[in-house]
């Protein structure tokens, strides 16, 4: 398994379970059949509604000596409403509560957008607080303060374009992680090169595409990745789905992908992708792609009147 090696030598393995849209009743077994397959680091997030399933499997692996604690790569994310400085250990702990864990290997600031207390989701403009209100370099400092209270082991951040990771190049703790959509057709070349070049992992979620993302991320002529004729033709050529050849393209272009499935075949079959290696005139057929198509373009954020908008999401 490729792995990750963050600034002080811990290493992330680069294949994780992601958990997103995973129902509550699904999740459970799907992270004890990742478990018992293999996987060891598992993608979690507040927001997702379901850590505490996700930590009672934990916990019954550990119990059932599947996987000890100390092979477990766990990363959560904090959600939207917990942005103000002071609210940033409660979120935490109340994830690790969760969790059933006394610390994270890796937390992220979910979003690059703030919200009021309640709802989770913006239903109208007030719903969103602007950045100049609660600025991320706030956020930040209650992220960095976990790592000096040990809850968290390191801290990232997820949805941020080139610019925002710019804001936080002279923090103490410059973030490790940049969690973001990428596959084949968004490869974001240029956020994937500045993260390397300042020492950012990327992680790509929703590497497949996401075939089941809620309908509010649907248009009527979404392109399905999966379906994608070169994928198929090159899967075909090495006796591989088009699934392993979308993630075996994520972790040698040197990413971390999150695939989700609560499926045990389909979890086997993700897992088999990380020993799959792509020739390298398969890689440059799936660079050609390349079409900056998000699936998850975080319109849902940018109600009218809000201080919000697609194009400053993104700074595109
Ligand atoms: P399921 O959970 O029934 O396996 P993403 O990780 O890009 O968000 O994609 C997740 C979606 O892709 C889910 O609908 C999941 O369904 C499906 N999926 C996961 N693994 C595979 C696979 N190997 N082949 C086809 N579809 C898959």
């Amino acid at each position: 398994m490729r792995t990750l090696t963050f600034r002080n030598g811990d290493e992330m393995p680069a294949l994780g379970l992601g958990t997103w849209k995973s129902a509550p009743g699904d999740v459970g077994g799907a992270v004890r059949a990742a478990l018992e397959i293999g996987y060891r680091h598992i993608d979690c997030a507040a927001i997702y509604g379901n850590e505490k399933e996700v930590g009672e499997a934990l916990a019954g692996a550990m119990r059932d000596g599947v996987v000890s604690r100390g092979d477990l790569w766990i990363t959560s994310k904090l959600w939207c409403t917990h942005h103000r400085e002071e609210d940033v250990r409660p979120a935490i702990e109340a994830t690790l509560s969760d969790l059933g864990l006394d610390h994270l290997d890796l937390y992220l600031v979910h979003w690059p957008v703030a919200l009021v207390k309640e709802p989770n989701s913006p239903l109208e403009p007030g719903d969103l607080v602007s950045l100049d209100e609660i600025p991320l370099r706030e956020t930040w400092g209650g992220m960095e303060a976990l790592v000096d209270a040990g809850l968290a082991k390191h801290i990232g951040v997820s949805n941020d374009s080139v610019p925002k990771l710019e804001m936080h190049l002279d923090a103490r703790i410059v973030p490790e992680m940049d969690q973001v959509e990428m596959h084949p057709y968004l490869q974001q070349p240029d956020l994937v090169a500045f993260a390397k070049e300042h020492a950012i992992h990327v992680t790509a979620y929703s590497p497949l595409g996401s075939p089941d993302r809620p309908d509010v991320m649907r248009g009527d002529d979404d392109p399905v990745l999966l379906d994608d004729a070169t994928i198929g033709a090159i899967a075909g050529d090495l006796g591989a789905t088009p699934a392993q050849v979308l993630l075996a393209w994520g972790l040698q272009r040197g990413t971390s992908v999150i695939p989700k499935s609560t499926n045990p075949e389909r979890l086997a079959q993700n897992f088999a992708a990380a020993s799959l290696e792509l020739p390298a005139d398969a890689m440059s057929a799936i660079d050609a792609l390349d079409r900056a198509r998000r699936y998850c373009d975080g319109e849902f954020w940018c109600l009218e009147g809000s201080a919000y908008t697609v194009e400053e999401l993104w700074d595109e």
